[in-house]
């Protein structure tokens, strides 16, 4: 029988009888329903920071909802927990004076960011602002403005006519966004940009680049978004990866690890610029909201996963094993498969060489299958990378232990190839 779970990112054509049913998690742990153990390298999808099996979390959860589940936060209406996590996420970040909008996850944050910035220029007077520039290889989610802001060509295709507006440049060079906004004087609105490339395959900025973008946004009079659904709350070893590039943006989108995933919740951290046409004066009404925004379990979730990330110091934990993570990775870099390997906060990637994958286009799906027989659950980022990106809670032997696991397959898979070109 196959499964009537269409999964996504997935070609139900493959994987339509062979599932990896997920049962259980503990800490950086997870078993599948036949018993099998992983160490979980991704944190699910980069948002596990607490680890999982947290009955913390889940008695915040059920406290709630014996309470109060959930209620729209529409107009007048708000409750305790969305209140509450509002003030604690607009105090930690680096923005001055902030005020949060809640939405459900990644793709709605940036969908909601999106509108924010063309309605903020169509509020203060000036609609001829309505461009928005994104980065290649970057990734904004699913939505469609995410959608359309993808720097990752084949998440755009095939969907006809997206938003119109959108310009993509070079993902590395401040001078090529200086470039648009001339181009373009005075109709840029705004730039969207991850402070550590993600989906894309873990790339750290080249050296002050984000000073400089942010230089140029200011003298441009350009709005500045950074999406920090996998930087914020603490994968960088601070709670935004704006705090870690030193820059002050007009507006943070967040999700994941606001409640390091145990309900979906996303953020949409904005500046006091962006709320005055909205807040200030005789206001103007941001059309815009989702059922779920300030859904009460969720926020009452947020609140208690960010007071273990405090209390078990665990940004500063990010930090102490940044250099452990990035020492363990270095193995990885004398295996003659692997061409590069990335690294930054408890975040890295390793990339397969070219020859490599000329060789086996597959190699990158057939190492992890073999880690996963490893006991090691990774990810390839298009096909060109594997993904690390574990749980904040992970120990110095589980970071071994999962590039032990990562090694034994790039053994295994060189092998097998190796063997193959012989025959
Ligand atoms: C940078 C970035 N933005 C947006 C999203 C979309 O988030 P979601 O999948 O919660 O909609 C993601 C998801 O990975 C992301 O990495």
């Amino acid at each position: 029988m196959s499964t009537k779970l269409w999964h996504p990112f997935a070609n139900m054509a493959d994987i339509s009888k062979k599932e990896t049913i997920i049962d259980r998690g503990e800490g950086v742990w997870v078993w599948d329903t036949s018993g099998n153990r992983y160490l979980d390298a991704t944190a699910s999808l980069w948002y596990t920071l607490v680890g999982h099996g947290r009955a913390e979390l889940a008695e915040a959860a059920a406290r709630q909802m014996k309470k109060l589940a959930a209620y729209s936060t529409f107009g007048d209406f708000a409750n305790d927990p969305a209140l509450r996590l509002a003030e604690r996420v607009a105090a930690l970040s680096p923005i001055a004076n902030a005020a949060v909008f809640f939405t459900s996850g990644g793709s709605e944050s940036i969908e909601t960011a999106a509108k924010l910035v063309r309605r903020y220029w169509g509020a203060v007077g000036k609609p001829e602002r309505h461009l928005l520039i994104t980065r290649g290889g970057s990734y904004h989610g699913v939505a469609g403005y995410g959608t359309s802001l993808a720097g990752i060509e084949p998440n755009a295709a095939g969907y006809g006519e997206l938003i119109p507006g959108v310009i993509c440049v070079a993902p590395d060079d401040p001078r090529a966004v200086e470039d648009v906004i001339e181009q373009h004087s005075g109709e840029v609105a705004g730039f969207f940009g991850e402070p550590v490339r993600g989906a894309g395959g873990v790339y750290p900025p080249v050296a002050g680049y984000w000073e400089q973008i942010q230089r140029i946004c200011r003298k441009n009079d350009v709005l500045l978004v950074a999406d920090e659904v996998i930087t914020g709350f603490g994968r960088l070893g601070t709670w935004f990866g704006s705090s870690r590039f030193n820059i002050v943006p007009d507006i943070i989108t967040g999700a994941k690890g606001v409640t390091s995933g145990y309900l979906p919740l996303g953020v949409v951290i904005c500046g006091e610029r962006v709320q005055e046409p909205f807040w200030r004066g005789a206001g103007t009404m941001f059309r815009h909201g989702y059922t779920y925004s300030g859904h009460a379990a969720a926020c009452a979730v947020g609140i208690r996963n960010l007071e273990i990330i405090e209390k078990e110091n665990l940004l500063g934990r990010a930090s102490d094993l940044e250099p452990v993570l990035a020492s363990e990775m270095q193995r990885l870099l004398q295996h003659p498969l692997i061409k590069e390997v990335r690294c930054i906060g408890l975040t890295a990637a390793c990339e397969f060489s070219a020859e490599a994958r000329q060789n086996n286009p597959r190699v990158a799906d057939d190492v992890l299958a073999e880690a996963r027989r490893n006991g090691v659950i990774t990810r390839s980022l298009l096909g060109h990378s594997l993904q690390v990106s574990p749980p904040l809670i992970i120990t110095r032997e589980e970071l071994k232990f999962m590039v032990d696991g990562f090694l034994a397959a790039l053994n295994h898979v060189e092998t097998e190839m190796t063997e193959m070109r012989r025959a």
